[in-house]
């Protein structure tokens, strides 16, 4: 939000993956406009490294044309001077090459902030942690930044977490989960902590049930060898949605600090009902998309698109998920996500209970309950469904009408990506929006055995046409509860 983000300390940030495509796509457009806000300060240093051999000058080139796609680009002006801080350096992981020169370069700006950004296959890892450590790069106001996906299970994520570990403590982990940084995310701390509202109606007792939803027009396009390891349930459910999840149903934290929030989500994770063989078959459902239409026109299916004869990897998923405590035992939560789906849109979707009875004729038409949509993409915002009484005479007629707050119009600003705000508090060293290691694994630990539940069954994803909003099946499984999934239009 421009104008009003103080600037942070000189750094400098080292960008594994330095010629990939989070790096061009998210990480150096994320950096620009936090330049071009001013929130960088000039001295400052941003340093991409692979093992391409190019230089300075051809990497300022490809870092122009990165924020040129991304349509980030202001003034001229204002890129040639971000370009003056991006420097580049060829690294192999796995040899000593390029180590030495690095190295120079670094220690040449003296003691400073650094950030060492993971944006590479978990695989190098440990190489890179361990050519830093030689180097004496880790000690001081160090920190990591770890992507994910962090493992495949419980116990890769682990061997991980070991790995990063050796090199870097705890306090100097950022494991990023870019959806912490959406403005809707935070502002449910807003909502839920700085208004006296909602809180006294945050339980089983007024809420009915809890919707998450993530619904991608995209496919898996270039990605698919990753994705073909991973699926919707480790690409978004093990990290972006149970977050989304944990900050819905966490209990008020005692304050902002970083531990405070994680404490509370962690307990979140623990709660959970497991999921498993026993019932992963009544509780979760899993799709693949075929060829069809969406907004932008026909589309191959995955098995086309991916190029993989892969009929096993989930690229849709929806699953019903209970958290055991007082606060929200018998409340569902229903998660789903897929590509390739009919609209782009995040949203949480909070369902109150119904009104106990109704002094209403039928006249009036129905009493819809109360809904809270906290919409984290594509338009932010908050609507707060209500009943009125629709205007004149003619007899008492209710309608369901959303008290409607979008952001972008209220505050007339740009919303920032997600990774500015992240990127910024790296540098100052501020955890608050970023998993410390228990919660990843607890994470883990309530997928593991849905995932194993699957292998186990011989049943593959059900397909969807590409343009729908999943396999049938993922209507049923709420609809059996007598609920239906939350749909503006309707
Ligand atoms: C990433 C997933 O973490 O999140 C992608 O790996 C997904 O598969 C993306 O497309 C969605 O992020 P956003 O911010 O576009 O909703």
């Amino acid at each position: 939000m421009t104008g009003l983000s103080p600037p942070v300390d000189v750094f400098d940030m080292v960008i594994f993956g330095g010629t990939g495509d989070l790096a061009y796509r998210k990480l150096l457009p994320a950096l620009y406009q936090r330049f071009a806000d001013e929130q960088i300060q000039p001295g400052s240093r941003i340093l991409g490294t692979a093992r391409d051999t190019i230089d300075d000058v051809e990497y300022r080139k490809r870092v122009a044309d990165a924020l040129g796609r991304a349509g980030v680009a202001k003034d001229g002006e204002t890129t040639k001077k971000f370009l003056e801080l991006v420097n580049y350096r060829s690294t192999d992981a796995t040899t000593n090459s390029g180590w030495e020169e690095f190295g120079k370069f670094l220690h040449a700006a003296g003691d400073r902030i650094r950030v060492f950004y993971l944006a590479t296959s978990a695989a190098i890892y440990v190489p890179i942690c361990e050519h830093l450590k030689q180097l004496g790069l880790t000690q001081g106001e160090v920190r990591v930044v770890v992507e994910k996906p962090i493992g495949s299970d419980s116990t890769t994520a682990a061997a991980i977490n070991n790995a990063v570990g050796r090199s870097f403590d705890e306090s100097q982990t950022y494991r990023i989960d870019h959806y912490l940084g959406k403005e809707t995310v935070q502002n449910l701390l807003a909502l839920r902590f700085g208004n006296a509202l909602f809180e006294p109606l945050w339980s089983a007792e007024h809420i009915d049930h809890v919707q998450i939803t993530v619904a991608e027009t995209v496919g898996v396009e270039s990605r698919a060898s990753y994705y073909a390891n991973a699926g919707a349930l480790r690409d978004m459910i093990q990290n972006h949605m149970l977050q989304l999840l944990c900050m819905v149903a966490m209990e008020p934290p005692a304050s902002l600090e970083a531990d405070a929030i994680r404490d509370e989500k962690l307990k979140v994770l623990r709660s959970l009902a497991p999921i498993n063989a026993n019932n992963a078959d009544h509780l979760t459902v899993r799709g693949q998309y075929r060829a069809g239409a969406t907004p932008t026109g026909r589309v191959p299916g995955y098995l086309e698109e991916s190029k993989l004869n892969d009929t096993a990897t989930d690229t849709f998923v929806a699953l019903k998920a209970e958290i055991k405590n007082w606060r929200w035992a018998g409340v569902p939560f229903y998660l789903r996500t897929g590509k390739r789906l009919a609209e782009r849109v995040s949203e949480i979707v909070i369902s109150f209970r119904a009104i106990p009875h109704s002094i209403f004729g039928a006249s009036a038409g129905p009493v819809a309950p109360n809904k809270l949509v906290l919409r984290l993409q594509p338009d932010e915002g908050v609507k707060l469904w209500l009943m009125i009484k629709y205007p004149g005479p003619g007899g008492l007629r209710l309608r369901n009408v959303p008290l409607d707050m979008s952001f972008a119009e209220a505050f007339g600003v740009r919303y920032p990506d997600a990774y500015e705000r992240l990127l910024m508090d790296v540098v100052r060293g501020n955890q608050t929006l970023f998993m410390r290691r228990d919660e990843v694994e607890a994470a883990w630990k309530w997928i593991d055995p849905i995932l194993a539940a699957w292998r186990a069954d011989d049943n593959e994803p059900k397909p969807y046409t590409a343009g729908s909003w999943g396999p049938s099946a993922a209507v049923a499984l709420i609809e059996r509860d007598g609920r239906t999934w939350h749909d503006e239009q309707t």
